[in-house]
């Protein structure tokens, strides 16, 4: 099985293999690290950025401008580019962070096996330190929960090696979701039914010691090719329409999966992140308003031009007739989308290589073609397309035939396929 990649430009076609990874491991080495929602398969990355350095030898930089737990960033680091990602998640940044830092074995074994001898339940029991206060705790914590995730937290704070205690704490958020009183499984905040809440009773030191463990031996398996990167990946917090921490005219190479739509009625990034953010001592306020802050997020501002995708205004138009209200949701959508292409265009050197891993939604029965779209927007700013490869997707935690927004009517069967849209960027020259 493969694909071809056409070449527009006369150069000769490329033989892709099958995209599907249907069998792969995709918790290889510090991919392992963290659960996070719509993340791309590592293989996919990998194999996207080894064929886009083939078709374009001299590339050196790469940037993820939506580059949530960092898979993308972990495979260019591993392939020796310099890698800056950019999300508006503080705890996608941490977990991005903590997958690509290598440590050095030794450091991290001694640093570590001091941390887990503390964790024991007879020190927990002897700890009176105080418990973090924050809206909805006692809903979502259970008092012995939150006993020994306050005590486990107090550990962590004692941990000296400060990349050793960015990988603790990120294990810690990890504990926090699976002891919570939430439905395991989701990526919103759903509670658990009382006759299940009833009998919830999870151990928090052994659960913890066990993701400290797994992390650590992915991290060992990557360290060695981690550390070969020309300089460590940087990772930035930015809005992707804008991207003012990242330099301009600065990368030969841009992989990323944007949202699929926005957070209300896709996935919700914020509510994934909310009570970990809230244990790991961000403002509430903070971990309350990231949904807003995504793409799609806000209203788009009157008047607006229509957008230049002749697909897109096909497909508004469509679900106008349907419902006015959600046609103008979608719309401001792909109006930050747009946004973050302009914003990418004025990062990219000319010449450089884009590749777009969407899937495309449907609303109200109506298809919204988002690799079509992001190609005619960008076209507009001097981008050609390389290809457009297809994958299926067997199985990724996504919605595939319920509305994740429980709108009935909202979403049918959607997203069984991805699309790799590969764009060359013709223009920034003087
Ligand atoms: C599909 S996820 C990326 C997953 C990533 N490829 C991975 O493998 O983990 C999309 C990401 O876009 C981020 N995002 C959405 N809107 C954003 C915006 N306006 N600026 C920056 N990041 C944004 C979300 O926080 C989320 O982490």
């Amino acid at each position: 099985m493969g694909q071809t990649l056409i070449m527009t430009d006369g150069s000769q076609p490329t033989h892709v293999f099958d995209w599907d990874f249907r069998d792969a491991d995709t918790k290889e080495g510090t991919h392992v690290i963290h659960s996070y929602p719509a993340m791309m398969i590592p293989q996919v990355a990998r194999h996207l950025i080894a064929l886009l350095r083939r078709l374009h030898p001299e590339s050196q930089t790469l940037l993820d401008p939506f580059c949530g737990a960092g898979t993308v960033l972990v495979e260019a680091a591993r392939q020796n580019l310099e890698a800056w990602g950019n999300d508006l998640n503080p705890l996608a940044l941490r977990i991005s962070k903590a997958r690509t830092t290598p440590i050095d074995d030794n450091r991290l074994r001694s640093q570590l096996s001091a941390l887990s001898c503390r964790l024991t339940p007879l020190a927990l029991a002897a700890w009176k330190g105080p418990i973090p206060v924050f809206p909805g705790r006692d809903f979502w914590f259970k008092p012995e929960v939150a006993q020994a995730l306050a005590f486990v937290a107090a550990q962590i704070r004692e941990v000296a090696d400060a990349d050793v205690r960015d990988l603790a704490w990120i294990a810690f958020s990890e504990t926090v979701r699976w002891v919570s009183n939430t439905r395991n499984g989701e990526f919103k905040l759903y509670r658990l039914p009382s006759d299940k809440l009833a009998v919830w009773n999870p151990d928090v030191l052994a659960l913890y010691r066990g993701l400290l463990a797994r992390y650590s031996e992915g991290l060992r398996t990557f360290n060695p090719e981690l550390r070969q990167a020309p300089v460590a990946p940087r990772i930035v917090s930015g809005d992707a329409c804008e991207l003012s921490e990242v330099p301009d005219r600065y990368f030969d190479l841009m992989v990323t999966s944007p949202p699929y739509g926005d957070s209300r009625t896709t996935v919700a990034y914020g509510q994934f992140s909310r009570l970990s953010l809230e244990w790991l001592g961000a403002p509430s306020a903070d971990a309350r308003a990231i949904d807003q802050r995504l793409l799609g997020g806000k209203a788009v501002p009157m008047p607006v031009n229509a957008l230049p995708s002749p697909t897109l205004q096909v497909s508004l138009a469509q679900i106008a007739q349907k419902d006015g209200r959600r046609a103008r949701e979608v719309e401001a959508f792909y109006y930050d989308l747009d946004r973050a292409i302009a914003a990418i265009t004025r990062k990219l050197k000319p010449g450089a290589l884009c590749a777009w891993v969407v899937a495309n939604r449907t609303v109200k029965r109506v298809v919204l073609p988002t690799d079509r779209i992001i190609a005619e927007l960008s076209s507009t700013r001097q981008f050609s397309v390389v290809d457009n490869l297809t994958r299926n997707i067997p199985n990724k935690r996504m919605p595939l035939a319920n509305s994740p927004s429980n709108i009935a009517g909202d979403t049918g069967a959607t997203m069984t396929r991805e699309h790799l849209l590969i764009l060359r960027y013709n223009g920034g020259r003087q």
